[in-house]
């Protein structure tokens, strides 16, 4: 892996509720200790943030917290909305923008996520932006792009390391962003493969980030 980031795992729960200490405990059942080089981000729904919040401080994790989305509106009168301000109160470092689920079910275009964008750097998250091939648009200022194919996302058929490995190498070679991350059926049986790929720094983990035993055999075998 090159040097720029060694071994970046994202776990996404999307609309799962998982429960915090239950999660870290099994966790912790399988790594004890995070590895020094690799750095661990789950990112729970809303609601969930405080608990996940208290629950990492309490068992001493180095663990972040990230979040699925955000607002491309400051704070006032958006009904529902959720803006950075706010996650900022969760100790929220990472925000996801863009997952393909956002733009296919919810319609999110390429101009509304690089609103996004803006409010998540001008709030000083570090942004994770999806992005399904090297034809889409990655605004400036993002540092973290990740390659989701649709067709693997939640399938079990996950994209080769090889062709992936391409794929990130040439995003960055467009973009100039220096940290590529591969999603869409990462398991903890072929994480290994896809973090040996020299463009590869990292994973977006969905379904194997629900449970913490999984999770941790991702971060474990990937490092
Ligand atoms: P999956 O999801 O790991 O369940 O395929 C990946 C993602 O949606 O980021």
């Amino acid at each position: 892996m090159p040097s720029q980031e060694n071994g970046l795992f994202i776990g996404n729960f999307k609309a799962n509720s998982v429960e915090a200490k239950e999660w870290l405990r099994a966790f912790r059942s399988v790594l004890p200790e995070v590895p020094q080089e690799a750095q661990v981000v789950v990112c729970p729904s809303y609601p969930e943030l405080s608990d996940w919040r208290k629950a990492i401080v309490t068992a001493g994790l180095p663990i972040l917290l990230g979040s699925q989305d955000l607002s491309l509106f400051p704070p006032g009168a958006y009904t529902g909305e959720v803006p950075a301000i706010m996650l900022k109160r969760y100790n929220v470092t990472a925000v996801i923008i863009g997952h393909s689920e956002r733009r296919s079910k919810l319609g999110e275009t390429d101009e509304q996520l690089a609103q996004k964008a803006v409010r998540a750097l001008e709030a000083g998250f570090r942004v994770i932006y999806c992005v399904a091939d090297t034809s889409v648009r990655v605004p400036s200022g993002v540092s973290v792009v990740a390659y989701e194919p649709p067709g693997s996302i939640g399938s079990g058929k996950p994209d080769t390391p090889e062709n992936a490995d391409e794929v990130i190498r040439l995003i960055k070679k467009q973009t100039g962003v220096q940290v590529g991350l591969y999603g869409g059926s990462v398991k903890p049986d072929n994480v290994a493969a896809f973090l040996r790929e020299p463009a590869i720094d990292g994973v977006l983990v969905g379904g194997a980030s629900l449970t913490g035993d999984s999770f941790a055999s991702i971060v474990k075998n990937g490092s």
